[in-house]
């Protein structure tokens, strides 16, 4: 029996996720996502195009493999159907190798109205939600309300569908929530409900399966499965920037509930993270940077979100967050990407630890939200030069080696391989 191996974001998300399973999935028989949905937006380039995949696995474009979207997963039926559609008009026919689990819950339209209305309601302590109902969908679910792939076989699953509905509508009236003015990509609630009940047909195409025991007799046959996050380790429900989180658990823990696989089934851990670091959506960011440094990090990572188009917030890297990281998830290996975003700076800042009112920690305490954080920043100089054409790890910069050897000795995890472009050719592995 092999194990599975788990890839994911040990930041805020965005870390280049999406890029890494594509390059890894060769040595790979199946990409499984276990948790997050359309609030993820995974970057791929290969060939000149660049594609974003929100739901389904970024193992899809190599059509030999398959993809499994496990029961943590929350499902959009008419983003999912835009998805497969982009992806037809792009010759890949993924109903040969895609294949979701019958427990995967479903985001219903109201669970979007709900996501807007819960917003609303925050005021200023607005989350930044993506508004594609990640929360409101978990909600349903915890509270054992919730409709599942499976469900949508069954006789009476409009009935459930409107129940479910009619709930969703009296707690929005109760919060005061202006239902008619409500728009999903320009439609009303009713018009919008209409495309997703439509979009059911496409997701009826797909093969619905019992994916605990599929993973695990894919595990049993020694077939090699790899498991992509989504969102990140700061964005988790329990660990993370609580209540800035997104609903679900993005660390390798996750990979158990979301999947279906022991504890001691978990291989390799890889933990992504840029070289910098990016936030989007509200929350403490301690090593945000408000300058033209922060600006210029924003324009040359081309850091607007995959999702929602939204500019992200730039700062340095911050090994106190990275090493909770690797603590947490039990990180066995670092990713880097997007060093080539500062090939021209200067000087690249680290945060090593936190002064938080007079004291130095390299904890990340619970007050984290209301407390003034000063990051206390080791600089390291730039390396200056650009990382065009550099396929072995011996050819990148010494300054820049230095720099992530730093990165090395701070979380005590070694790094596998770094990622100097958005295309899928330039990641320049370590051994
Ligand atoms: P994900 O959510 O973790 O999959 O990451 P996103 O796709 O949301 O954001 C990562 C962005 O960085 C995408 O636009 C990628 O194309 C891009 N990217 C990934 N790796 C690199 C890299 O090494 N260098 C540069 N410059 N861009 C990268
Ligand atoms: P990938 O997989 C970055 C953020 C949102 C918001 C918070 C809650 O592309 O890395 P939600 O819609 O989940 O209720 O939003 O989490 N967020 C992400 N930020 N990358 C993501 O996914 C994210 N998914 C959610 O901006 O602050
Ligand atoms: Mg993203």
């Amino acid at each position: 029996m092999t194990k599975i191996d788990v890839l994911l974001g040990l930041q805020w998300g965005d870390e280049g996720k999406g890029k890494i399973v594509d390059v890894l999935t060769p040595r790979y028989d199946v990409v499984a996502r276990f948790q997050g949905g359309p609030n993820a937006g995974h970057t791929l380039e290969f060939n000149g195009t660049k594609h974003v995949l929100h739901i389904i696995p970024s193992g899809i474009f190599h059509q030999e493999k398959i993809n499994l979207i496990g029961n943590g997963v929350l499902i959009e039926p008419r983003i999912f159907r835009q998805e497969i559609e982009a992806l037809t008009e792009k010759g890949v026919d993924a109903v040969k190798n895609l294949f979701i689990s019958k427990k995967a819950h479903l985001i219903l339209p109201s669970h979007r109205m709900m996501d807007a209305a819960n917003e609303q309601a925050k005021g200023n302590s607005k989350i930044g939600s993506t508004l594609k109902g990640i929360g409101p969908a978990y909600t349903d679910k915890i509270a054992r309300t919730g409709l599942r792939v499976g469900d949508i076989m069954s006789a009476d699953f409009i009935e459930h569908y409107g129940q479910l509905k009619r709930q969703h509508l009296m707690m929005a009236h109760a919060m005061g929530f202006d239902v008619d003015q409500f728009r999903i990509d320009g439609m009303t609630l009713g018009e919008y409900e209409k495309v997703w009940l439509e979009s059911l047909a496409t997701l009826k195409k797909f093969r619905f399966v019992n994916s605990e025991y599929f993973i695990n007799q894919c595990l049993r046959e020694d077939k090699k499965v790899l498991a992509e996050g989504a969102q990140a380790m700061m964005l988790d429900i329990d660990f993370g920037t609580y209540p800035f989180v997104t609903s679900s658990n993005t660390i390798t823990a996750g990979v158990c509930t979301g999947l279906g696989v022991a504890p001691s089934a978990i291989g390799k851990v890889m933990g992504i993270t840029k070289a910098y670091c990016t936030r989007v959506g509200a929350g403490p960011f301690p090593t945000e940077l408000f300058d033209e440094t922060g600006k210029r990090l924003c324009e040359l990572g081309h850091e607007y979100g995959a999702t929602t188009g939204r500019p992200r917030r730039c700062g340095w890297i911050d090994l106190t967050a990275l090493r909770y990281a690797c603590m947490i998830n039990g990180v066995t290996e670092l990713y880097v990407t997007k060093p080539d975003v500062m090939n021209d700076f200067e000087t690249v800042n680290m945060c090593t630890a936190y002064d938080i009112e007079g004291q130095r920690t390299d904890e990340i305490p619970f007050e984290y939200n209301t407390v003034h954080i000063d990051p206390v920043l080791t600089p390291f100089e730039g390396w200056k030069q650009s990382l065009e054409g550099i396929t072995a790890y011996d050819q990148l910069p010494e300054k820049l080696r230095r720099y992530l050897g730093a990165i090395e000795e701070q979380t005590g995890v070694k790094i596998a391989a770094v990622s100097i472009s958005p295309d899928r050719k330039d990641v320049v592995f370590k051994d």
